[in-house]
């Protein structure tokens, strides 16, 4: 029987992102089913944050979202809060946010 190739996760299926993101990951010993309500405290379950101080996430360019969810984890970009949220997450975990967020339409 020959060997089929295994699907593959990209960057353009955030749904599969989002479903590898929402299973527990084996790389880390927290679950992180959570993730996406806690942002959703702040940025909105639809990513149209409620607050003027917090920024939409909705629809916003997928590599843009990457990059400074990176910056927080790393403390170059600094913010309190972000960075706390940012701290635990893999960049995986935040490629999948990115693509998710992405996705959703925007304001
Ligand atoms: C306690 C409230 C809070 C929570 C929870 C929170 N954020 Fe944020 N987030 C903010 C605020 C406030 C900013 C704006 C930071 C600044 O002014 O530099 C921000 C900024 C961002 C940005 C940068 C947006 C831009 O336009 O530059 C991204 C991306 C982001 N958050 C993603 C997330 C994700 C993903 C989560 C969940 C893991 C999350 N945030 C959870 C409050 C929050």
């Amino acid at each position: 029987m020959p060997r089929r190739p295994l699907p593959r996760l990209s960057m353009g299926a955030p749904l599969l992102a989002i479903g590898a993101l929402l299973a527990t990951s084996p790389a880390s010993a927290e679950p992180r089913t959570s993730t996406i309500e806690e942002c959703a405290a702040c940025h909105g379950v639809d990513g149209i944050a409620r607050d003027t101080e917090v920024p939409h996430l909705a629809g916003q360019n997928e590599r843009y979202l990457y990059n400074q969810m990176m910056a927080f984890r790393s403390g170059k970009r600094q913010h309190k809060e972000m960075r706390y949220m940012a701290r635990l997450m893999s960049a995986q975990e935040i490629a999948a946010l990115a693509a998710y967020y992405a996705a959703l339409p925007p304001r």
